[in-house]
């Protein structure tokens, strides 16, 4: 249950400011400007069985929590499907209060009734006991390549 006033929805193109202030607790976001932004979730919009990106809203209506499921359509397992959770981000002063772990279960919901066989994430070892109160469990080694110079 998220406590009382506070509510998850879809991400909506008026999220721009919340959502991009809410995401600078997880990761360098750069200059994206509130059109780019929009034509982003037109993206999205574009594959409704591939992105399922979601937020949490304040009394105020202010973004304080993002998450994003990624849906990957497999040939193994019978045309199978995995789910990747990207982009977890709970807005500081409003940390420590569920919000992360209720976007965890709402996104691994949504993955469960996709078809998901299992849900993937990275994340940091400093992360590891809150994904393990969400249920997760380690899974070994990350692997990665930078391939922007
Ligand atoms: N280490 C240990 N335990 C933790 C941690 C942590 N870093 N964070 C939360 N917990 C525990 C809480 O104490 C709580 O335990 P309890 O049920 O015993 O009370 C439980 O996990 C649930 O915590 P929430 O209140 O739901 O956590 P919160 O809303 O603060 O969200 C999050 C956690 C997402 C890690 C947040 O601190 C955050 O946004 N951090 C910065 C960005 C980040 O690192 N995001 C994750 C990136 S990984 C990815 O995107 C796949």
């Amino acid at each position: 249950m998220l406590p009382p006033g506070y509510t998850l929805r879809e991400t909506q193109a008026g999220d721009y400011d919340s959502f991009v202030r809410t995401l600078r607790v997880l990761t360098t976001v750069g200059n994206v400007t509130a059109l780019q932004f929009a034509q982003q979730l037109g993206v999205w919009a574009l594959h409704p069985d591939i992105y399922f990106s979601r937020v949490i809203l304040n009394a105020e209506n202010n973004v304080v929590a993002t998450g994003t499921l990624l849906v990957e359509h497999k040939v193994i397992h019978e045309c199978g499907r995995v789910g990747h959770i990207e982009d977890i981000a709970v807005s500081e002063q409003e940390q420590g209060r569920k919000l992360g772990q209720h976007m965890i279960g709402e996104l691994t919901r949504i993955a469960q009734q996709q078809g998901c066989y299992k849900v993937l994430l990275d994340c940091a070892p400093k992360n590891v006991a809150f994904y393990e109160k969400c249920g997760y469990k380690d899974a070994g080694v990350s692997m990665r390549i930078d391939t922007m110079h």
